[in-house]
């Protein structure tokens, strides 16, 4: 996820449980690679196996050249996206845009496929829109052309991220084809988890904004799908040890200057996912500008709110 899984993020969520964690999306034209963000968000050896880069565009060629350098890098999966609602990358159709388009899919899975010794994965939405849910035969097409494993978000590139997924069309793919297919959208909690599962039957459930701030999620999803029970929210000292180790990890990748601004949407988010009053805090955390700052004010909230547990107590 774009502005989301970068390598701190992706690093904690296995660790809690994510079997896979998809790096940020990166454009297939490699002239922009040179830019800030996009050095962010290439491959880095040292992240756990397997290593999973995702490339946008519309142009067979130059998603082929991409996914190859992407392999030199070090990557051990590409991934493919089609499944974005940006009408352009780089001024050409791309993401879901490409759904319209079956013979273009076709020319870019061939030529990813064919460029790289890794496997190839893509991601995608049901269809254009509620009258072209063209998912199965896209599915059709990507199976033929060696693409790995495939994913779907359960709307419509019209639907951008309006209403609730469906999952019928995601069963019915996963009818039709036979390489692994992994469900995705709205899926929240570990009842609906299982619930996705029984329903699809797929082979795999892919999380998206559910992990922003809780990425206990993909160890409660674990849980429940081993045992049935359901494990609870993580208590406080956890909640304050992932949180600040977490504020660590994004000053050290992105430097102080970055990695404080980037903090402020992760607090923000985490603080969200707790579900108490936190304006105040967010208010605060957000016009502080130094890492200690940050770690100084967390470090007192988390402290107050062990006081108030306490005295609850
Ligand atoms: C902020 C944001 C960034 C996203 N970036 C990407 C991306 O780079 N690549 C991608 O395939 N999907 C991206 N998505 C879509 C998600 O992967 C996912 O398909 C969608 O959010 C539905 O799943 P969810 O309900 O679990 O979030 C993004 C979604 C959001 C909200």
């Amino acid at each position: 996820m774009a502005g989301v899984t970068d390598l701190p993020f992706r690093k904690l969520c296995r660790r809690l449980g994510a079997g896979l964690a998809v790096g940020e999306m990166i454009t297939a034209d490699t002239k922009l690679w040179n830019s800030r963000k996009s050095q962010f968000r290439k491959v880095h050896v040292e992240e756990e196996a397997p290593r999973a880069i995702q490339i946008a565009g519309g142009d067979a060629e130059m998603l082929a050249h991409a996914a190859a350098l992407n392999e030199q890098a070090g990557a051990q999966i590409i991934d493919i996206n089609m499944g974005c609602p940006a009408k352009k990358v780089c001024n050409k159709a791309a993401g879901s845009a490409l759904l319209k388009d079956e013979k273009l899919v076709a020319e870019i899975l061939e030529a990813v496929t064919s460029s790289v010794s890794i496997p190839v994965t893509l991601k995608i939405r049901t269809g254009w829109d509620e009258f072209n849910k063209n998912a199965p035969t896209v599915a059709r097409i990507a199976e033929q052309s060696g693409i790995k494993a495939l994913t779907i978000h359960g709307r419509t590139r019209a639907d951008k991220f309006k209403g609730q997924a469906e999952y019928d069309t995601i069963a019915h793919v996963k009818q039709a084809i036979s390489i692994p297919v992994i469900a995705n959208g709205d899926i929240n909690s570990a009842q609906k988890a299982k619930e996705v599962l029984d329903h699809t039957q797929v082979d795999g459930l892919m999380f998206g904004r559910v992990a922003q701030g809780n990425p206990w999620i993909f160890r409660e999803v674990d849980h429940f799908l081993k045992t049935g029970q359901l494990l609870g929210a993580p208590k406080l000292e956890e909640v304050r040890t992932v949180i600040l180790h977490h504020l660590t990890e994004l000053h050290d990748f992105y430097g102080d200057y970055l990695g404080v601004r980037i903090a402020r949407k992760h607090i923000g988010w985490y603080l969200q996912a707790q579900q108490i009053d936190n304006t105040k805090i967010r208010q605060e955390f957000n016009r502080l500008d130094l890492p200690h700052q940050q770690h100084d004010l967390l470090h007192r909230y988390f402290e107050s709110l062990q006081l108030a547990k306490e005295q609850a107590a």
